[in-house]
């Protein structure tokens, strides 16, 4: 029987790879591209959802991963390093333990969310909880990367940008073409560089007639790139991009440049709105960093940027699963409570509203 391959594999032809490098996979990539009848609804847009929290790890950052950790591999490393808001750690870690080799992963103290936490640790990777940010997580990593025998993993690592880039060439293939806008939730920007240059390269290979305006978005506590200048202490609810000072700036403007593309802030209510709607209307459950592509969606088409009948793709990087206490919480910020019945037929029909219906 036929199964995907994982990234390496499956675009070995587009990747720096070669019959000497050794492929360690755990089947990343060819994620569902899904259609939101409920976004069209509310936009008037062709919209389609990039579910990378269907990835072995549940986030985008396996399809970078795979190419890291089989690169340091080839290159003879037997440890890796990085900073991360968790989900880079429980990847690196994943593919660490698959290739039976070491994983130190640097997070910052209390600051990411269990799931994320639980799979580092299940991986058996080497856990340190720093008493500062992911940016001082990013600094000490890049540190001992350049003074020890460790290979750094983070996207400042251009393995990783590669392997990332996999997921526009997917985009291309189910759509045919190039979407007309491309949203995803910015941190490092090395995801939102990793799209840019997939479609970079689609375009010069004449798969794509088109290169989609690239949208990035930010927490409104952790706005860098919008803002112009680093964050010293970013806060938001989603941890996931709570930085400060991005590693991809530089590629990232440049990128937005050359798409007409654009970056904006959101605020932890409107992300929370979003993630809401994407649950409950369209089905999927994401961390609360990935909702803000839904965000940025919906508050960029009431700002009528978003012509009617565009393409448009919502890339939402991480599974809810790693995070899910912000769907317990209610639109108004209380607890969702639970409805309590006796065991009682009768009584759950007439609390389901089934009586009578
Ligand atoms: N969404 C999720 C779920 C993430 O985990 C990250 C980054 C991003 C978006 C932003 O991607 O950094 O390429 O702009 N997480 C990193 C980590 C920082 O350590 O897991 P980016």
């Amino acid at each position: 029987a036929h199964q995907w391959r994982g990234v390496l594999r499956e675009y070995a032809d587009r990747l720096d790879i070669s019959d000497a490098t050794p492929i360690i996979t755990l089947g990343e990539g060819g994620t569902p591209l899904i259609p939101a009848a409920a976004l069209n609804r509310r936009t008037g847009a062709n919209v389609w959802v990039k579910f990378e929290g269907m990835n072995p790890t549940g986030s985008f950052k396996d399809r970078g991963m795979t190419m890291a950790v089989s690169k340091a591999v080839e290159h003879g490393a037997k440890a890796i390093i990085c900073a991360s808001t968790g989900n880079t750690s429980a990847s690196a870690a994943a593919y660490a333990a698959h290739a039976g080799i070491t994983a130190a992963v640097l997070v910052p103290e209390g600051k990411i969310a269990m799931g994320k936490l639980s799979q580092a640790i299940a991986h058996n990777g080497q856990l340190i909880q720093l008493q500062g940010n992911f940016d001082d997580c990013l600094e000490i990593a890049r540190e001992l990367a350049e003074n020890y025998p460790v290979h750094l993993v983070n996207s400042v690592n251009n393995d990783r940008i590669e392997g990332q880039k996999t997921a526009a060439f997917e985009v291309v293939e189910v759509l045919g073409d190039a979407p007309d806008f491309h949203f995803v939730p910015v941190g490092n920007a090395g995801n939102y560089t990793a799209y840019h240059r997939g479609y970079t390269e689609e375009l010069a290979v004449g798969a794509t007639t088109r290169m989609p305006r690239m949208f990035g978005f930010q927490a409104e506590g952790s706005a860098p790139i919008v803002t112009g200048s680093v964050v010293k202490n970013p806060d938001t609810i989603a941890s996931a991009i709570r930085i400060g000072n991005p590693a991809s700036w530089e590629l990232a403007i440049a990128a937005r440049e050359n798409s007409d593309g654009y970056f904006g802030a959101i605020s932890d209510e409107k992300i929370l709105e979003a993630h809401r709607i994407l649950s409950a209307e369209v089905g999927i459950f994401v961390e609360p960093a990935s909702a803000i592509s839904v965000a940025g969606l919906l508050e960029r088409a009431e700002a009528g940027q978003i012509p009617r009948g565009s393409t448009v793709v919502l890339t939402v990087t991480g599974h809810g699963l790693k995070d899910p206490q912000w769907a317990l919480r209610t639109a108004d910020g209380g607890e969702v409570q639970p409805t309590i019945v006796p065991v009682d037929t009768a009584e759950v029909a007439s609390v389901l509203g089934l009586v009578g219906a």
